[in-house]
């Protein structure tokens, strides 16, 4: 049964922040995947990249994603990837209303332009490995989600919640 809310998205895109807010409008228990990942290993999510790899964090990430999809009335803030594997889709699809934060590639630049927690960012041009892998995830994005919602640099992270709420 869809009882739960995820909200997927490219990293910067705002899931963490809106899935605080639409959790408390909905009076319903936030959670957020990265966060539960790096709690688990006792490690920030660039050191579980660093010393043990992606593959690594991604079984995490797997693992987590299907043991909190069994909860209910929960919001769900997943990471950026998780549309990359098949079984995160199908466990979010079944037990939540996905909706996907379609933030655009100048905004999501300058949300993580600074930001040094994102590992697979740390790079040396990241704009175009941004648009690199928002091109890559787009339509991933798209077919897992059951509501879309567009984000820009005027959005306003109550109302896009209020939205959502609605929907
Ligand atoms: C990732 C996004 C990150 C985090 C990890 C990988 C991705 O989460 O899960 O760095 O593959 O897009 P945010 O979307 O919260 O930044």
């Amino acid at each position: 049964m869809k009882d739960n809310i995820a909200l997927i998205g490219f990293m910067g895109s705002g899931k963490s922040t809106i899935g605080r807010i639409l959790a408390k409008y909905m009076d319903m228990k936030f959670i957020d995947i990265d966060k539960m990942i790096a709690a688990r290993e006792k490690k920030s999510i660039p050191e579980i990249f660093s010393e043990k790899g992606e593959q690594y964090f991604r079984k995490l990430e797997r693992d987590i994603v299907k043991e909190e999809s069994l909860n209910n009335n929960i919001v769900i803030a997943t990471g950026g990837g998780v549309i990359i594997d098949n079984e995160n889709i199908k466990n979010l699809k079944e037990t939540s209303f996905v909706v996907y934060l379609d933030c655009t590639i100048e905004c999501i630049y300058e949300r993580v332009k600074n930001s040094k927690t994102r590992p697979l960012l740390n790079v040396e041009n990241m704009f175009e490995k941004i648009q690199e892998l928002h091109q890559k995830r787009e339509l991933l994005y798209k077919i897992s989600s059951d509501f879309i919602i567009k984000i820009d640099s005027n959005s306003n992270m109550y109302d896009t919640a209020e939205k959502i709420k609605k929907a």
